[in-house]
C-alpha cells in the first residue's frame, strides 16, 4: 500500500472529563485508503479519540483538519457531512424498529415527497445484508435479533452511507470466525476504493491481520504509531501495557471426582435436543460451536430464563426444577451473560448498585448496609482493576472493558457454586484477560465449576479441561483433555465430524 494523501490530521487533540484527562495531544495523520488499528488497553482512551472524530465529543483542546481543512465536528451531523460513519462499540439501535427502519433511520427513501418507499429500503436492506452473507430478514425487528445479528446490522448501516472515513469500534467481539472473515472481505474492498477504516480491537491478531499501520494509547497517551509488518502482537501487547507480559493462561488444575450437575435429555423444541453431559467439582467445561449452535440457549435452560420441555437437571445428585432465575441463585447457579448492555449491568446505576444487584438480599437487614457493600465493591475494583473514580459512578461513564469487569463482579458476589460464564472477555485488553483466567483458575481450585462459553479459540484450549462442542441444537462431540485442538473442534463444530 502507497498512502499519499493525509484525509484527517490531529494537532494536540485533549479531551478531559470533569477535570480529568483521559487523552492527552494526540498527534496523528492518517492517510486516505488506508486501515489504521488503534490499541491500548480498557480505558486508554481509544473510545473518546473515535468519537472526537465522529462528533459524539468535542475536544477540550486541539484541532481537528479533514482534507486539510480545518474542522469544527461540534456533532454527529457534522460528521455525517464529512463522510464519516461508525460502528459503535456498544449497539445504537432502536429495539421496537425493524431492520430496515434502522439502517435507513434519518435518510429514509421516499417516494415523491412524503410517502416512504419501503419496497426500495427493504431491496437496498437486503443487498447489503447478502452483502453480508446474513440471511436477516429486513422485517425481523431488531429486538429478535441475536446479538451476532445485531452486530451485522449495525456494520450493513455504517456501510450504507457512502463514507469516507469509516470508523470501527470493536466489531468483531461478538463474531466468530465465518463472520470476521466476511467482514475483512468487505474491509478490503472498501480500502481498495480509496475509504479509510478506523479499526480498534482487542484481538491482535485480528489487527496485525488487517491493518495498515497500528497506532498504541496508554493511559490516554500516545506511544507509538507504526506499521503493522513491524510489530508482532507479543510487542504491541508489551507497549499497550507498558511491561512484558508472559504467561496468560494459568496452569490447568485437575478436576475432582464428584459430579456437580448432570444434564439428562434436555430439549426444548426447535432450539435443543436430547442434550447430555455432566461437570465436576472444581472442572472448567468448555462450549464451543458456531454462532447459532445453542450454546447461550443452554445456559439460559440452565438458569432458568427458558423452560425446558423434557429433560432432567441434577444438582449434587437431586433432580431440580428451575423455572427462574431465582431458583437458579438458589441451587448455587450463577450466570455471566454474553449481552452486557442487554442483560448484564444497568447503565443508569452505580457501580456498587450493579456488583449487588443480584446479591442485594445479603446486604439487607433489612436496609442496605451501604458500608459492606461499599468494602466488598472495592474489593472487586481491586481484584479486577476496574477503572472508575469511585464506587458511586454510573456504569455509563465508564468504558466498554471496564463495563464487562464490572458485570463479572456482579455475577460473581452470590458466591455460586456452579458459574456458567458467556463470553467473559468480551471486549477487555490482554492484560484484563489474564487477571480474568487468573481469576477463574482460582474458582476453579477453591472448589467452584465453570461452563466456559467462549467464541474465542485459545481460552478455550487454554483454559479448558474438557470441551463440548455444539452444533445446530445437538451435542455432537465432548472432547477430553487428550484430544484437545482447534481443528478437532472445528471438525465438530462444522459438522464434518459428529461422535457424540
Ligand atoms: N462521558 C464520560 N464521562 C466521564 N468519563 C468518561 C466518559 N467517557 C469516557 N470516560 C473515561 O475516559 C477514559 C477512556 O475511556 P474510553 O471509552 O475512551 O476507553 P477505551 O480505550 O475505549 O476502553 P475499552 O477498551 O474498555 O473500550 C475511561 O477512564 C472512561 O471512564
Ligand atoms: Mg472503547
Amino acid at each position: 500500500m502507497k498512502p499519499n494523501q493525509v484525509l484527517v490530521k490531529t494537532v494536540d487533540i485533549s479531551k478531559s472529563f470533569s477535570g480529568v484527562t483521559v487523552l492527552n495531544k494526540i498527534n496523528v495523520e492518517i492517510f486516505e485508503g488506508e486501515i489504521l488499528g488503534i490499541i491500548g488497553e480498557n480505558g486508554a482512551g481509544k473510545s473518546t479519540f473515535i468519537k472526537i472524530l465522529n462528533g459524539t465529543y468535542t475536544p477540550s483542546e486541539g484541532q481537528v483538519f479533514f482534507d486539510k481543512n480545518p474542522v469544527y465536528i461540534r456533532d454527529t451531523s457534522v460528521a455525517k457531512r464529512l463522510g464519516i460513519s461508525t460502528i459503535p462499540q456498544e449497539f445504537n439501535l432502536i429495539n421496537d424498529l425493524n431492520v430496515y427502519e434502522n439502517i435507513f433511520l434519518g435518510k429514509e427513501l421516499t417516494k415523491g415527497k412524503y410517502l416512504l418507499d419501503k419496497q426500495q429500503m427493504k431491496e437496498k436492506t437486503n443487498e447489503l445484508l447478502q452483502e453480508l452473507d446474513t440471511d436477516i430478514p429486513p422485517d425481523a425487528k431488531i429486538q429478535d435479533l441475536s446479538v451476532a445479528q445485531k452486530q451485522m446490522v449495525e456494520i450493513a448501516k455504517a456501510v450504507a452511507y457512502d463514507s469516507r472515513l469509516l470508523i470501527m469500534d470493536e466489531p468483531t467481539t461478538v463474531l466468530t470466525q465465518h463472520e470476521i472473515d466476511i467482514l475483512f472481505r468487505l474491509m478490503q474492498r472498501l480500502k481498495e476504493i480509496g475509504v479509510t477504516i478506523i479499526y480498534i480491537s482487542h484481538k491482535l491478531r485480528e489487527v496485525k491481520r488487517i491493518c495498515d499501520r497500528v497506532m498504541i494509547l496508554r493511559d490516554g497517551e500516545f506511544i507509538s504509531l507504526d506499521p503493522t509488518d513491524s510489530l508482532d502482537e507479543q510487542e504491541m501487547a508489551r507497549r499497550m501495557v507498558g511491561r512484558e507480559l508472559n504467561q496468560i493462561f494459568p496452569p490447568k488444575t485437575t478436576p475432582q471426582a464428584t459430579t456437580v450437575l448432570q444434564v439428562h435429555s434436555l430439549s426444548i423444541p426447535g432450539l435443543l435436543h436430547d442434550i447430555n453431559f455432566d461437570l465436576h467439582k472444581g472442572e472448567i467445561l468448555g462450549f464451543s460451536g458456531l454462532i447459532g449452535a445453542g450454546r447461550t440457549e443452554l445456559a439460559e435452560a440452565l438458569i432458568g430464563i427458558r423452560q425446558i420441555s423434557s429433560g432432567q437437571i441434577v444438582i449434587n445428585g437431586t433432580k431440580q426444577m428451575i423455572s427462574s432465575p431465582i431458583d437458579a441463585v438458589r441451587n448455587g447457579i450463577a450466570y455471566l451473560s454474553e449481552d452486557r448492555q442487554g442483560t448484564g449491568v444497568l447503565t443508569g446505576f452505580d457501580v456498587a448498585s450493579n456488583i449487588t444487584l443480584v446479591s442485594l438480599d445479603e446486604y439487607c437487614k433489612p436496609l442496605i448496609d451501604r458500608r459492606k457493600e461499599k468494602h466488598r465493591t472495592e474489593d472487586y475494583i481491586k481484584a479486577f482493576n476496574i477503572r472508575t473514580p469511585s464506587t458511586r459512578t454510573l456504569l455509563e461513564y465508564l468504558s466498554g472493558g471496564n463495563q464487562q469487569k464490572v458485570s463479572l463482579a456482579k455475577s460473581l458476589d452470590p458466591h455460586p457454586e456452579i458459574f456458567i460464564i458467556d463470553e467473559p472477555t468480551r471486549g477487555i485488553d490482554v492484560n484484563a484477560k489474564k487477571e480474568v483466567y487468573y481469576f477463574i483458575h482460582d474458582l476453579v481450585k477453591s472448589g467452584i465449576s465453570c461452563i466456559l462459553i467462549s467464541s474465542e479459540m485459545e481460552e478455550i484450549l487454554g483454559l479448558c479441561n474438557r470441551v463440548v462442542v455444539m452444533r445446530e441444537g445437538r451435542i455432537t462431540g465432548i472432547l477430553e483433555a487428550g484430544e484437545l485442538s482447534e481443528a478437532e473442534i472445528m471438525f465438530y463444530a462444522t459438522g464434518l465430524k459428529e461422535g457424540a
